[in-house]
């Protein structure tokens, strides 16, 4: 066990990756703090299943929110002491192109994927992290943050829309700041980027995988691998980098 002992918290952790990864640090050993909009009974039920003696805590609500936040880092603060790992998951995708995208659609995506990033890192990290001089933060971005997101075969909507795109830029970029301003305490901040990957954000969308390298889609379980590596002790000496879980489809 990794992580034994130590307390993560999950953003998104109802379903898809947070689901898994929620999984994956609790079978690792973790507490962990599950956080969503949804109900996380499914993913609880799992991780019971898979660890008799897991311990955790949900709290539900909506991470757009700046005192929803800052109550569930308390929460979880006052019911385990020390955080150490922090993953940002949570997120929305709109597919809309410019041309029919309303205000409200960049609002959302840009608020859920950058925004609420910010706000948990900026919550846990001076309270906690930096006194304890140790942290991991994990932010899970896009390879649409990378390449500005695709347009679909013949139609100005994407795969993943221009808000989708920018925020998921954004929080790359938010990687890298908080590396260099956080690199003196102890603490990482990393980003995993998938590619499409098996969840209800992509049910019902066609991905040509022909020219992946690895020609599937990705699961759940792909991404949680790479998180655990950058919530792990030893991974110490890697920052601000942005590790594309994609299989393959895109290189450089
Ligand atoms: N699935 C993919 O192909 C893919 C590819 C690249 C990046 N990602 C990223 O991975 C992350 C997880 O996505 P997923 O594929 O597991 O999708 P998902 O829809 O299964 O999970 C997203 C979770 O976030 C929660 N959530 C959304 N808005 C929220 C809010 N305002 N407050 C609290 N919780 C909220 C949802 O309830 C849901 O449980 C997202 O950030 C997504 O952008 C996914």
């Amino acid at each position: 066990m990794k992580l034994k002992g130590q307390t993560a918290i999950v953003t998104g952790a109802a379903s898809g990756i947070g689901a898994q990864t929620a999984l994956l640090l609790s079978q690792e050993g973790a507490n962990v703090v599950l956080v969503d909009l949804n109900s996380c009974s499914k993913t609880l039920t799992a991780i019971q299943e898979a660890r008799t003696d897991a311990v955790f805590l949900e709290c539900l609500g909506d991470i757009r929110d700046p005192e929803f936040v800052k109550a569930a880092i308390a929460r979880a603060s006052d019911t385990f002491g020390e955080l150490h790992i922090l993953v940002n998951n949570a997120g929305t995708c709109g597919r809309l192109g410019l041309d029919t995208m309303t205000l409200d659609m960049w609002d959302r995506d840009m608020d859920t994927n950058a925004k609420a990033t910010f706000l948990f890192i900026q919550s846990v990290v001076y309270p906690h992290m930096v006194e304890q001089k140790y942290g991991r933060i994990i932010n899970i971005s896009s390879v649409s943050g990378l390449n500005g997101g695709v347009i679909s075969g013949g139609t100005k909507d994407g795969r993943s829309g221009p808000a989708y795109a920018a925020s998921k830029g954004a929080m790359i970029a938010l990687t890298k700041w908080v590396a260099k301003e956080l690199g003196e305490y102890g603490i990482t901040c990393n980003s995993v980027a998938p590619g499409a990957t098996e969840s209800a954000i992509t049910a019902g969308v066609e991905y040509d995988v022909s020219d992946q390298a690895i020609k599937r889609i990705g699961i759940p379980a792909d991404i949680a691998e790479a998180v655990l590596y950058f919530a792990s002790p030893e991974s110490g000496y890697t920052t601000g980098q942005i590790l594309k879980v994609d299989g393959g489809y895109s290189f450089g």
